[in-house]
């Protein structure tokens, strides 16, 4: 096909050889089906800021962390040059995530560079070399569901491990292979120890995916791995290879009363006790 002007730098620089195809224009991007050399592989071109919609959200860039102090700075101004340096760090976003991701070993397309806001990345294919389905157009075995979702649930753990949550993990945003799910789309990637809301994300993640894969097999209707994962996470007990058990404890037990009083009058006898050694001590150095 004539090659589109976003993708002419990438021709010239010799990273593509030959545009193919174009696969889908998403509401973030337009992808496109490329050659380079004996591979093909996927070209995401981002559309401009001002076509993107709720993923530039603040509530996903809480607790990203801005390399350069002026940066930061000018990012937080309304300026021509805050506004780009923007742009830019949210581009480089996803392929931060997507390298970070790969060698964490969560399965997502291996990244090939980002060049002049084009990301070239692995075409995730099916078995005939044409670009996998998304989970929203496959019908599953409910065997097939459940082995899927223990796999996505397990990528989930190794992203959260790798100190990222994926923000808009839906049915949408997973392609499936022969081999199984493979993330996507993750230019909206929250850092998970700096953001308020990345338990809220990691647990709608969850619930998308239970929902979904729930369709086929309902007993994953009755899971409860969100509240599960945070709870390792928060206590620092979260490892790629922990067993988890898909039920969370909520703790319903009414609090025992006579307990509470008792540790409330001891507080407030060790408060009598430090006034009474503080008017002391002053009365010692009058
Ligand atoms: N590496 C890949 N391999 C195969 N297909 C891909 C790949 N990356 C993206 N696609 C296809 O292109 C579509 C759009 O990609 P992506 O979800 O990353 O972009 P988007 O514009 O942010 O999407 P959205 O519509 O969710 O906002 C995907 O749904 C998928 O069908
Ligand atoms: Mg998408």
């Amino acid at each position: 096909m004539k090659i589109p002007k976003r993708l002419q730098p990438l021709v010239d620089d010799g990273m593509v050889d030959e545009v193919l195809y174009q696969l889908m224009s998403g509401k973030e991007a337009q992808v496109f089906v490329v050659r380079c050399g004996d591979s093909v592989r996927c070209a995401k071109v981002y559309k401009e800021a001002k076509k993107r919609s709720f993923k530039q959200a603040v509530q996903y860039q809480e607790g990203r962390k801005v390399r350069n102090s002026r940066r930061a700075r000018a990012m937080s101004k309304k300026t021509r040059y805050g506004q780009r340096e923007q742009e830019d760090a949210w581009l480089n976003a996803e392929v931060d995530a997507l390298y970070r991701l790969a060698q964490a070993g969560v399965r997502v397309p291996e990244p090939f560079g980002f060049v002049d806001g084009v990301l070239l990345m692995e075409m995730i294919a099916d078995e005939d070399g044409k670009a996998a389905p998304r989970l929203d157009n496959v019908v599953l075995t409910p065997e097939q569901a459940k082995v899927y979702h223990s796999q996505v649930i397990s990528d989930v753990v190794r992203m959260l491990c790798a100190g990222l949550i994926h923000g808009d993990l839906s049915e949408f945003n997973v392609l499936v292979d022969p081999e199984g799910p493979v993330i996507i789309d993750l230019p909206q990637a929250v850092n998970a120890s700096g953001n308020n809301n990345a338990e809220r994300m990691l647990e709608r993640d969850i619930d998308n995916m239970r929902r979904y894969f729930g369709r086929f097999a309902p007993e994953l209707l009755n899971t409860d791995y969100g509240k599960e994962i945070w709870a390792l996470y928060e206590a620092g007990d979260l490892h790629p290879h922990t067993e988890l058990t898909g039920c969370f404890e909520h703790n319903t037990q009414a609090a025992d009363v006579n307990e509470l009083i008792e540790i409330i009058e001891s507080a407030k006898e060790e408060e009598r006790d430090r006034q009474e050694r503080l008017q002391a001590a002053e009365a010692g150095t009058d």
